[in-house]
């Protein structure tokens, strides 16, 4: 039996801010940001957008496609959640008509947990071979106003049916982990932009991903030289960069794998839409999918990272014909039709962000389903 991602689908806000605005008025070469972190544009959430609707808007294709036969169980990887109590995937359940018998959970740990999400559901389908498990990374990036991260913000989800005989990828059970206790990157209760220490975040990014690596070798994980592609965590995407050649200098000093043109298809989405957190490496993962070449039966790597901070290592096989169940068209027109906003808007919507007590939304999401407002504490969701 082979288990892994049977079904893969993304969303992002519906607003756009291009990089280019950013660095005009900061009076910078925007070569910093294309060329140099490797983005050009950041997508925002609007008024009536959150992880949910995101998540919603991912999702909804696969339901729409696979029913809910099997489907008993629900994990929402996020660290933008939105209650301290209640899971987001409990008001995703909900909006996507899911049958009551289903178990729904909310995990964290930074961009990481949608990892540690996959592979609590290969624990599930491995028990039960004929439960499916529906896993969704879903983010809201959001750094200060003037500070080093401003320009790695952004907004996210991909949602991924995990189950046996898989019809996209077939996950390896070799797994190499490492956690470390850092102060790299976090977010205190009381904040909704995370602090950083950016420099320092890179440096551990890099010894996360040699100790992951090290432990997967240990684990008896395939030799470097054998992944086709790998698909990293991608804060920005010149990361992905950084840790390439990190990983070949360790791994496979006089091979090809430092090649950085074998990342170009897995940045494509990234550089478009910022950091997703949790979402980012699957989002490189599905623009590898939808741009690259057909690589049916070859051997792909991800590298896992969050901050704080735990990395994992693991390797998956594409499975033949995987190109017939991508929905490529929809993203990048969903991509091509976010709305463009100018300096002060951003700006304005920044500051605007948090909002207190009892407030309704204005109507602006392209989405099918709408966070509506807060009333009495309760967020509220509407589909339409
Ligand atoms: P910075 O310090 O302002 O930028 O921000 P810099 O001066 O280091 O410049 C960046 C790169 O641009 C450099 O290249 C420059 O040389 C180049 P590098 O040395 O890195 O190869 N550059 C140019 N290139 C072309 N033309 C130009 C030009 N000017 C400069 N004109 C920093 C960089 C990463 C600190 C900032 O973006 C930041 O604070 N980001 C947020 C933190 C982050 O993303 N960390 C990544 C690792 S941690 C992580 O991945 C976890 C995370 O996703 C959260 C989670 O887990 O939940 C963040």
């Amino acid at each position: 039996m082979t288990t892994g991602i049977h079904d893969i689908s993304a969303a992002t806000g519906s607003l756009v801010f291009a990089l280019a605005d950013l660095a005009e008025h900061e009076g910078i070469d925007v070569g910093k940001y294309h060329r140099g972190i490797g983005q050009t544009e950041m997508s925002l959430t609007a008024e009536d957008e959150d992880i949910v609707t995101m998540a919603a808007r991912a999702a909804a294709p696969i339901i729409e496609r696979h029913g809910t036969e099997g489907l008993r169980t629900v994990i929402f990887a996020t660290e933008s959640g939105i209650d301290q109590s209640k899971a987001a995937s409990v008001f995703l359940h909900r909006l996507l008509g899911l049958p009551r018998a289903v178990r729904v959970v909310e995990v964290k740990e930074a961009c990481y947990s949608a990892t540690a999400a996959i592979q609590f559901a290969l624990g599930i389908v491995a028990r039960r071979h004929d439960e499916r498990v529906l896993v969704i990374a879903s983010d809201v990036a959001r750094y200060e106003l003037n500070s080093s991260g401003e320009a790695t913000q952004g907004a996210g989800a991909v949602a991924m049916l995990i189950s046996e005989n898989p019809a996209v990828l077939e996950i390896e059970p070799v797994s190499g982990v490492w956690t470390d206790d850092v102060w790299d990157f976090w977010r205190p209760n009381d904040r909704s932009t995370a602090l950083v220490d950016g420099r320092y975040s890179v440096q551990v990014y890099l010894e996360s991903l040699e100790g992951a690596w090290n432990d997967y070798r240990a684990h008896g994980g395939a030799e470097f030289s054998s992944f086709a592609r790998v698909c990293y965590h991608q804060p920005f995407t010149r990361m992905a960069v950084k840790g390439q050649q990190r990983l070949a200098r360790i791994a496979d000093p006089d091979g090809e794998s430092a090649d950085i043109d074998r990342l170009a298809d897995t940045v494509e989405y990234n550089a478009r839409i910022g950091n997703s957190y949790t979402a980012s490496i699957y989002l490189a993962f599905l623009s590898l999918l939808d741009n690259g070449p057909d690589l049916s039966g070859e051997r792909i790597g991800f590298f896992s990272y969050g901050s704080g901070a735990v990395g994992e290592f693991f390797g998956g096989v594409l499975v033949p014909g995987y190109k017939s169940q991508l929905r490529t068209e929809e993203l990048q027109s969903m991509l091509a039709a976010r709305r463009p906003i100018g300096y002060d808007e951003y700006r304005h919507r920044h500051i605007a962000y948090d909002r207190v007590g009892d407030f309704e939304t204005a109507d602006e999401t392209h989405g099918d389903v709408r966070f509506a407002g807060v009333e009495q504490h309760k967020r509220l969701y509407e589909a339409r």
